[in-house]
């Protein structure tokens, strides 16, 4: 089956081209990043020490992240509960980075995303689908933006969910979980060295998955 991977940093509008990807060459679209927000809250709602691995194993076990799809796009469910919203909140993105150094919940998520583009062309995004999760992924997009470009579209995007964050404090946490990020030990954001780094700072969603389909149609003939 197609794999399309794409990685970036956060807030470089990923998820904008990875949907509208998958719409236009009809795969499944999944969003990597909501899979370790999810374990994240379910690990905060349950007390888990970050540091208990003996804890973690036990919280991970009973941990099942899935999605399905509404009218209104793809909604992530924790243990069948839909936690679309809560997840995109600012307290989860505070605490999302450190929970996904974990190897254990690194590696029951790798194996649950490779679970769920078993039997369909996938375009997947996130941080290491290019380097771990699908190595051999027909096409690897690279995203990235302007820290300012960044900054301007999160908190964008956290005001269509009702939220007002100062843009300060969304800096803060991009440099934050850029920082831990790209450089914890276990599966690093890096580039894969057969990905095609696209900037963004200057393109509308239109033109850079316009950039994405013809990328996609020349490496697959499939359009
Ligand atoms: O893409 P996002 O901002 O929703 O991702 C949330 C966090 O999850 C981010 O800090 C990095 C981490 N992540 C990861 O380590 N590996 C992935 N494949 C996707 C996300």
């Amino acid at each position: 089956m197609v794999q399309i991977a794409i990685d970036g940093h956060s807030s470089c509008g990923k998820s904008t081209l990875a949907r509208a990807l998958a719409q236009e060459l009809a795969f499944i679209y999944i969003d990597s990043g909501a899979m370790y927000r999810a374990v994240t809250l379910f690990f905060l709602e349950n007390n888990v020490d970050f540091f208990n691995h003996h804890q973690i194993q036990e919280y991970l076990a009973k941990t099942e992240v899935d999605f399905v799809l509404a009218p209104s796009g793809n909604r992530t469910l924790l243990n069948g509960r839909d936690v679309e919203e809560r997840i995109r909140e600012m307290e989860i993105a505070a605490r999302v980075s450190p929970v996904a150094t974990i190897p254990e919940v690194r590696r029951k998520m790798v194996q649950r995303q490779r679970e769920l583009a078993q039997n369909q062309g996938v375009v997947m995004d996130g941080r290491d689908i290019g380097t771990v999760v699908f190595p051999h992924a027909e096409l690897k997009i690279f995203l990235t933006a302007t820290v300012e470009r960044r900054v301007e579209r999160r908190q964008l995007q956290l005001l269509k969910l009702g939220m007002v964050v100062d843009y300060e404090e969304i800096l803060h946490n991009l440099y934050e979980r850029d920082y831990i990020d790209s450089t914890r030990s276990d599966s690093p954001l890096m580039k894969a060295p057969d990905a095609i780094v696209i900037d963004n700072s200057n393109l509308s969603p239109e033109e850079q998955l316009a950039i994405g389909v013809l990328l996609a149609s020349s490496r697959m003939k499939i359009i």
